[in-house]
């Protein structure tokens, strides 16, 4: 009999240091998570706290060592980009990194304001502000400013922008800005080049005409993202060159013009197999940087990165119990989950995103292919493929025949969850055939190593869905 632990430790290098199985169970980062289904029930989100600082620390540590094997003279520096989870405890774990914050949008200076007033974030902290900015999004920029957020940094994302801050940054402040250049997308996509940022061939003349005889403002970053993310492909080292080579042409006209931020897109591991070079990717960008500067004859920035997937997706964990099967017809096994994939992990269904999936418990039974339904009426609303073999599988429903237990049901969860499904899905909010949001559990470790769960919200409620239909004051 080939039982699904067969099946794991055969395909993949199984364990690693993030996941175990003991007694035919799942340990995550040493947690029993069956302990934790048992107490808290499913679905159950869960959010491990240390891997945001762990995540934080690899990284730093990674562009040191790259720094210090290319003799790069620049230095760098981590922000963390807000989008990827808003929530308050994800913030401050990765504040106690020190970080620096990447904003996009007009509700994130509120955010700043917020843990500013908890001596969270001092006035010296870089506060780098992306994004097309609405009218109140450069007001509260603005007052920032206004207010000497000293190292919060605008990041000019169309040449009209910088029309506000002439009227309103007040006399006598003096401001870092940073510019974004609109990269050209991958050759596959719908169109050309990215509606963010500003044209490569105005970003001169932007500069020359509407920042330089300006005593209040001075040009400090270029940035650029690349929404592919970080990759060893053709198209992204060109994009990095055609970058670096505009941040050549600038700084030669604009001596206070020190930094570049390469924004996000560090990408995390969604299979058990490592696939990805980390060191190798940040060491050759450093070189191409260095290479180009040299050619140009032009110092070498200082760099800025905003990880938001990297930083919180591994922290993540979303777990389901499966209610029942259904087979179909002859060939296609249907594991019925008690969530949504469309609700609860949007990214499976909107960009066909891929997570470690592994069962809970039931290691020793034979494995079966199977695919997992959601709850929603949708015909979407599935997860039937893994990174590299297009296929599911689980353990079999049913207890093997040796087992003492009868009636443990069995239970799946997905991994490196933690960035972007909650705001995606609209946290709190009405979902897709009203199914509601899991209980959300946070862990953590005392210094003792200790873990700590905390919920932080219930599973959500019919009157909480009630009330915003309308139902119920
Ligand atoms: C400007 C900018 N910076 C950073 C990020 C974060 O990207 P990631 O979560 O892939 O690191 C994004 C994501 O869309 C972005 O638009």
């Amino acid at each position: 009999m080939d039982t699904y632990q067969d099946l794991i430790t055969q395909t993949f290098d199984f364990p690693n240091a993030d996941f175990q199985v003991r007694d035919n169970e799942l340990f995550f980062h040493d947690i029993d998570l069956m302990a934790l289904v048992e107490k808290h029930g499913t679905p159950l989100r869960l959010t491990y706290l240390p891997k945001i600082s762990s995540q934080i620390q690899r990284a730093k540590q990674w562009f040191a060592e790259g720094i210090a094997q290319t003799g790069y003279t620049g230095s760098y520096s981590y922000a963390y980009c807000t989008k990827s989870s808003h929530f308050r405890f994800v913030l401050d774990q990765a504040l106690k990194n020190d970080v620096h914050l990447e904003t996009s949008s007009w509700f994130d200076i509120s955010i700043i304001r917020s843990l500013y007033e908890q001596g969270k974030v001092g006035k010296e902290k870089f506060i780098i502000c992306n994004g097309f900015k609405t009218e109140e999004y450069k007001r509260d920029i603005t007052a920032l400013l206004n207010d000497d957020f000293v190292n919060c940094l605008p990041i000019l994302d169309s040449p009209n922008e910088i029309e506000y801050y002439h009227e309103h940054v007040q006399a006598g402040k003096h401001v870092k800005l940073g510019l974004r250049l609109a990269s050209d997308e991958e050759p596959r996509f719908q169109f050309y080049t990215s509606r963010l940022g500003i044209r490569y061939a105005d970003a001169v003349p932007l500069y020359e005409q509407r920042i330089k005889e300006d005593p209040r403002f001075e040009l400090t970053m270029l940035h650029y993202f690349i929404s592919s993310g970080i990759k060893d492909t053709s198209y992204y080292w060109t994009e990095l060159s055609r970058f670096i080579h505009k941040y050549c042409e600038l700084r030669k006209i604009c001596p206070t013009l020190t930094t570049i931020d390469i924004g996000g897109g560090l990408p995390i591991q969604t299979s058990i197999q490592l696939e990805y070079d980390y060191p190798y990717m940040i060491s050759e960008i450093l070189r191409t940087i260095q290479r180009i500067c040299a050619e140009e004859g032009v110092p070498e920035p200082n760099i800025f990165t905003e990880f938001g997937i990297f930083t919180v997706g591994e922290s993540g964990a979303t777990i389901y119990s499966i209610l029942d099967e259904k087979l179909q017809n002859d060939k296609e096994l249907w594991y019925m989950i008690d969530g949504s994939f469309i609700t609860n992990l949007p990214d499976t269904w909107a960009l066909n995103q891929r997570f470690i999936m592994l069962a809970l418990n039931g290691w020793q039974r034979p494995y079966r292919k199977i695919q997992l339904g959601g709850l929603t009426c949708d015909s979407q609303d599935y997860y039937n493929a893994e990174k590299h073999i297009y296929q599911t599988f689980l353990p079999q429903l049913q207890p093997a025949r040796q087992e003492a237990t009868t009636d443990q049901p069995l239970y799946v969860g997905f991994f490196h969850t933690g960035a972007y499904q909650e705001s995606l899905s609209g946290y709190g909010g009405l979902k897709h055939c009203l199914i509601p949001a899991p209980k959300h559990v946070i862990l953590d470790r005392a210094d003792d190593g200790t873990l700590t769960d905390t919920v932080f919200a219930p599973k959500q409620t019919a009157e909480s869905m009630l009330k915003i239909l309308g139902y119920t004051e």
